[in-house]
């Protein structure tokens, strides 16, 4: 099919986005545009009236795409989500309605390993806790034994999850001179031979490795993944960083783990709960860094997320296949 005959589609875009980023959903649907994220995180009230009428939906992680929302929006073709990770969405009750989700993989690859390799760097390195220090007026003189951390030469990184964050990762740190082993449901013969990187068990590999850094998607199998027992098998000088989602790691257990020095640090940048209300236990830890959920964070990033949200939305909308598609077995009914 060719153009689309303009507003012959209408789509809800749960939160409210650049205009420049969504000009292309602008000109081919009657698009209705949900309030900024900063007063609701989830489907408002009023887009929520509009959700019968709705051909198409661009949202947000923050939103619950469940049963209970796919019942009331009867008419709905396609859901795009401007994100990777689609663990908000409930996949099966998509695939059963025969609505394909999109999602936005490939373009935040580079921001996420980055945002990874910046807090592994900082949390070995100590970098806020030595921050805070100094401008609180503990800088003191040079001291030799202060302050110390971690290297990365020579160290072992140990990635769960070896899609392509997990590879970034891995390119990353092995600039840094460190050896890297993975866990991964398949094997990733490319990646053994790019980085020459062993496959091992999440067991064997969370005793060897001084960092583990987790890049799986969150689901029924990876929830808790690293638990306290998890935990327990890491060396003491370990440093967990944790760019996938909050709930793969059992808070609490890490909190305990931090205080104990079971594990040495963690690097957070998605935490359960998020947000992470200011009272929470983690932040009152000098070995744990914590960014708020910001690994695709960068200008050029999230503009390219929007646009292939779009993409994969006008596409949906034209009954044609989404180019980046996260239920693809709803094309094989
Ligand atoms: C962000 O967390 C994403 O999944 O893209």
């Amino acid at each position: 099919m060719g153009a689309m005959a303009k507003l012959a589609h209408r789509v809800i875009v749960t939160h409210q986005l650049p205009e420049e980023w969504i000009a292309d959903l602008r000109d081919n649907c009657n698009a209705l545009v949900g309030p900024p994220t900063s007063e609701v995180a989830g489907l408002s009230a009023e887009l929520q009236r509009h959700l019968p009428s709705a051909d198409g939906l661009l949202t947000l992680l923050t939103v619950k795409v469940d049963a209970e929302l796919l019942k009331k929006a009867q008419n709905l073709r396609v859901v795009s989500q401007m994100a990777v990770g689609v663990d908000n969405i409930d996949l099966n009750a998509c695939t059963q309605r025969g609505i394909p989700v999109g999602h936005t993989p490939g373009v935040l690859t580079d921001a996420t390993a980055d945002l990874a390799m910046l807090l592994l760097l900082a949390a070995s390195r100590r970098l806020l806790e030595t921050n805070r220090d100094a401008r609180e007026g503990r800088w003191g003189t040079w001291q030799p034994e202060r302050w110390l951390g971690a290297d990365l030469a020579g160290k072992t990184l140990g990635i769960v999850g070896m899609g392509a964050i997990g590879q970034a990762t891995a390119r990353r740190a092995k600039a840094f001179g460190m050896n890297i082993i993975y866990t991964n449901r398949s094997p990733k013969p490319a990646a053994e031979r790019e980085f020459d990187a062993t496959r091992l068990k999440l067991d064997e590999l969370l005793t060897v490795s001084d960092f583990v850094s987790l890049h799986t998607p969150l689901s029924a199998e990876t929830r808790h993944l690293i638990d306290a027992a998890a935990l327990a098998q890491m060396k003491p000088t370990a440093i967990l960083i944790n760019t996938a989602r909050g709930p793969v790691v059992d808070t609490d257990a890490l909190v305990a783990a931090l205080r104990a020095g079971q594990i040495r640090a963690a690097g957070l940048d998605v935490t359960d709960p998020e947000p992470l209300p200011p009272n929470h236990a983690l932040w009152s830890l000098d070995n744990c860094v914590i960014a708020p959920h910001i690994g695709s964070a960068t200008e050029n990033t999230r503009r390219k997320m929007a646009q292939l949200a779009v993409t994969n939305l006008l596409a949906g909308l034209r009954g044609e296949r989404l180019p980046h598609c996260a239920n693809p077995t709803v094309y094989e009914k």
